[in-house]
């Protein structure tokens, strides 16, 4: 390892920070040049603030399989998978020939068609906790629905939620909360804290609408929910008359039945979205059948629901066509196995390298945080120095490697043995390369 003082290894690391970030520039000019050219239109040339980072991000010209190529040509095995709506892949045969199937009977048809009862029926297969579901545009939409539905349910106001959390653009809890979120009553607690939820639950109880909490903090990290954490706010709910909402978005592709089914849990409602649409816009919320009843338009008091493209007919035909035709228990089973073995691999990269640093997360879900010390709320990682993680981000990419840029990986279909393989590969070059400059085990 190496000889440098805190201080020497700090400088050294902005060092290779700055020889990879420039060497990537380099390399990139034509992703620069796309990025300046959207700047006259949107502020800073983005529309979607989750991937921006200097000095510019990767402009992608096409996808194929797991791999991506950028403006410049360059190829990438693409570990990224879109932040899990990926999850087929850029080209799946069956995906394709749906959604082309669908074009050719015409975008959108003004009506009720019959997809939207068969794609719901195979989600509802999936989570029988979905006794009645609804379709939105989101994972975001789903979320913000879902509240909703527990405020009108319940008539209380407030709504419990974790401190790192991400359940949409206007429901991030990311440093404690936004500007931008949407005006409930927000009550946070820690993550993986039973102790934390039950004193709010304590003094707010009454007025509780809901609680919502991911099963694995996704965005915040994928540090996943402790089984006794979410067993004990299932029972927090039912004690004060609350809903406990699931957000599943990302999660659900855990198992068959998503992370529920794994622990056992079941949510009075529950949010997904991402893959479930075949990889295009999706997301639907759903749950106990009197609560969700409440949307059925035969009832006179019944809750609104609108949404011009909740039953757009390609995300429809791709969605169901993924779950009916391929995406069965053994292909999940199968591709979170070979998540497993490879945050496995990864990690024993960075105790061999003596690397303080650790991949968190569950099946073919991860991300990388710059400590070795146990990781069981987004507060465990203040004072990590993000500046290691974006060392091997970039280092990766030189490698032709395609994660995203906070360190996380979702693996898709086609992300198979070999690509693990060749992932780990990069993964051990970029430690070695760096090893000096990164937190080094004590
Ligand atoms: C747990 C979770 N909830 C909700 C969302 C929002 O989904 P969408 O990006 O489809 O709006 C995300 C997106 O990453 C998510 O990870």
């Amino acid at each position: 390892m190496s000889s440098f003082s805190p201080a020497e290894r700090s400088v050294a690391l902005d060092q290779a920070l700055a020889a990879e970030t420039g060497a990537y520039a380099a390399r990139n000019p034509r992703s620069a040049a796309a990025l300046a050219t959207a700047c006259a239109a949107l502020p800073g040339g983005n529309t979607r603030s989750v991937l921006f980072h200097p000095p510019f991000p990767l402009s992608m010209a096409r996808g194929e399989g797991c791999r991506l190529w950028d403006e410049d040509g360059h190829v990438y095995l693409d570990a990224l998978g879109e932040f899990t709506a990926g999850l087929y892949g850029h080209s799946h045969p069956v995906i394709r020939e749906a959604i082309t199937q669908a074009l050719d009977g015409g975008i959108n048809l003004s009506s009720h068609t019959a997809r939207e009862g068969l794609l719901a029926r195979e989600i509802q297969r999936r989570f029988p906790a979905m006794e009645l579901l609804r379709f939105t545009n989101s994972g975001t939409e789903a979320n913000l629905l879902a509240i909703a539905t527990a405020k009108a349910h319940t008539g209380r106001e407030r709504v419990l939620v974790f401190r790192g959390a991400y359940h949409g653009g206007v429901l991030s809890f990311g440093g404690g909360g936004s500007p931008m979120n949407v005006p409930h009553a927000w009550l946070l607690a820690r993550y993986n804290d039973l102790a934390s939820a039950q004193a709010l639950v304590a003094e707010h109880g009454a007025q509780l609408a809901a609680i919502v909490v991911e099963p694995m903090l996704g965005s915040g990290g994928c540090i996943p929910g402790e089984p006794a954490f979410l067993h004990g706010l299932r029972a927090l709910a039912t004690q004060c008359g609350a809903l406990l909402i699931l957000d599943e978005v990302m999660t659900s592709r855990l198992s068959y039945g998503g992370r529920q089914a794994l622990l056992g849990l079941r949510p009075d409602l529950t949010t997904a979205g991402k893959y479930l649409g075949g990889g295009l816009s999706f997301g639907v919320f759903g749950g106990r059948a009197e609560v969700m009843a409440g949307f059925d338009p035969r009832r006179a008091d019944a809750w609104a629901h609108a949404g011009t493209f909740n039953n757009n007919v390609l995300t429809l035909a791709a969605g169901h066509a993924g779950l009916s035709r391929v995406l069965d228990a053994g292909a999940l089973q199968a591709l979170n196995a070979r998540g497993d073995a490879l945050r496995e691999r990864l990690n024993q990269v960075l105790q061999q390298q003596g690397v303080a640093m650790q991949y968190t997360g569950l099946g073919s879900l991860m991300s990388l945080h710059a400590t070795a010390a146990p990781v069981q709320s987004p507060e465990d990682l203040a004072g990590t120095d993000a500046r290691a993680k974006d060392l091997l981000f970039f280092a990766l990419l030189a490698r032709g490697v395609f994660t995203a840029r906070r360190g996380m990986i979702a693996l898709s279909l086609p992300f198979d043995e070999a690509e693990c393989e060749a992932l780990t590969q990069a993964f051990e070059d970029a430690v070695r390369a760096h090893r000096a400059v990164l937190p080094a085990r004590g």
